[in-house]
């Protein structure tokens, strides 16, 4: 068993919990798994993992990380370091297989080629130097929720562009302020210094055909008039569509203040459908989905590609059982229940064609496109620079939604804080 599970301790931003079913305690593996906590992330993450267990007679250990993904990394960055064999399978997101993979096994020989039914695009992302470093466990991609009954009622349609949401958010808002519901807002997003920011960011930049910050072949092409514009569109919401405190709102915020029945719109990821829609949700049946607004009639409807895949440590002391947790996981069955009670997308295109969890989550099947059409962060060309480019990214985007700083100047000084990591080689 694994030190920390049996001094059933809390470490820093993480808390362990041990699950044990074991018919046959001498041959049992324990494998510990850290897992997201994002809504329900932790509890279905939990049952999937036990269910393995059961049927393997070996023994998880749940292990709970912090819920924004910059901390995450940071947290993963210290356990791996010190190359302990605490964690043996890592959840880690879709812009880190360059920054971590050197930490993880090739996965490949595990998995009896069951990767080639997941997305070839996101086996591609975890492949570094033809090790497959992670398995697809779950895709993401930003998409707009809305309060039908709210736009019904005011007689407004679902917007197309950011200027239509921040005209619709305004009218819908004073309308509903004049009638006394005072906690009102037009729209919540991802609005701290933190990776959810760059997401939101790029999104905008993207909408406007301003880019993906850096392109493929690595070029710094964020200072652009599309990208001011989409910035200084943000910008304008402060205050005015959206509240003030969204400045530090990370997804669990938004959706926290969505789902009490505070807000006109959210830019959010799938998983908050479900909970928006479980029986003690307040907006439960009154939410619809569509895919994010276009940057003005020329512009395009985008979303972030996010995600997170499942790695086994090199350090992990049996990492043949801590592969097969990994196949399990990841498998169609379970991608399917995870589906099904989460609203987390299947990274096995299959599932986009079945019944049951279209039932479920209806706009899998109606933004079909904006899944597999999602702008990627430029993790693949800055290698394991990529978070300090995305840091100087929300820290320029922050600046701007704050007022600090206009778009213009923004941009070029993070031109140049770019260009001058890039220097350094990415
Ligand atoms: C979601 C995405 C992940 C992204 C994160 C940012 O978890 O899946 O890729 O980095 O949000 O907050």
């Amino acid at each position: 068993m694994k030190s920390f599970a049996r001094a059933g301790t809390v470490a820093v931003g993480a808390v362990f919990a041990t699950i044990a079913f074991n018919s046959t305690p001498t041959l049992a593996a324990s494998i510990s798994i850290s897992c997201g906590a994002v809504g329900a992330e932790l509890e279905l993450c939990r049952t999937g993992a036990e269910a393995w267990a059961k049927e393997t007679g070996n023994e998880v250990v749940i292990v709970s990380t912090p819920n924004s993904s910059t901390e995450r990394l940071a947290l993963y960055q210290q356990i791996l370091a010190a190359g302990g064999d605490d964690i043996d399978v890592y959840q880690i997101d879709v812009i880190w297989p360059g920054i971590l993979g050197s930490h993880f096994i090739d996965l490949a020989p595990y998995m009896d080629g069951a990767q080639g039914a997941h997305f070839p695009a996101i086996v591609e992302n975890n492949t570094i130097d033809g090790e497959l470093k992670a398995m697809p466990w779950f895709t993401d991609a930003g998409v707009l929720y809305y309060r039908k009954d709210l736009l019904d009622k005011h007689g407004r349609e679902v917007p197309k562009t950011w200027a239509d949401l921040a005209e619709t958010a305004r009218i819908v808002l004073d309308a509903e302020r004049g009638e006394g519901n005072d906690r009102m807002n037009g729209i919540v997003f991802q609005g701290r210094a933190y990776e959810g920011l760059t997401c939101n960011a790029l999104e905008w930049i993207d909408s406007y055909g301003g880019g993906a910050i850096v392109s493929e072949d690595g070029e710094v092409t964020v200072n652009n008039p599309q990208a001011v514009a989409a910035l200084n569109e943000a910008g304008s919401w402060i205050n005015e569509i959206a509240p003030e405190g969204v400045l530090n709102y990370a997804e669990e915020e938004a959706r926290g203040v969505f789902q009490s029945g505070n807000a006109v719109f959210m830019r959010n990821w799938p998983y908050a459908w479900s909970l928006a829609n479980s029986d003690d949700s307040p907006v439960k049946g009154k939410v619809g989905v569509v895919a994010l607004p276009k940057g003005g009639a020329d512009g395009k409807s985008t979303g972030t590609l996010g995600g997170w895949q499942l790695a086994v440590a090199k350090y992990s002391s049996d990492p043949e059982a801590a592969a097969d947790l990994v196949r399990y996981l990841t498998s169609e069955k379970e991608q399917k229940r995870r589906a099904i009670e989460g609203a987390y997308n299947p990274t096995i295109e299959a599932l986009y064609k079945d019944k049951e969890v279209l039932e479920a989550v209806p706009f899998f099947g109606s933004l079909y496109e904006t899944f597999v059409n999602a702008v990627a962060r430029p993790s693949r060309a800055t290698g394991d620079k990529y978070n300090r480019v995305s840091n100087a990214l929300w820290n320029a985007a922050h600046s701007v939604l704050s007022g600090n700083e206009d778009a213009e100047k923004a941009l070029a000084d993070l031109e140049r804080e770019l260009n001058a990591i890039k220097r350094r080689g990415w």
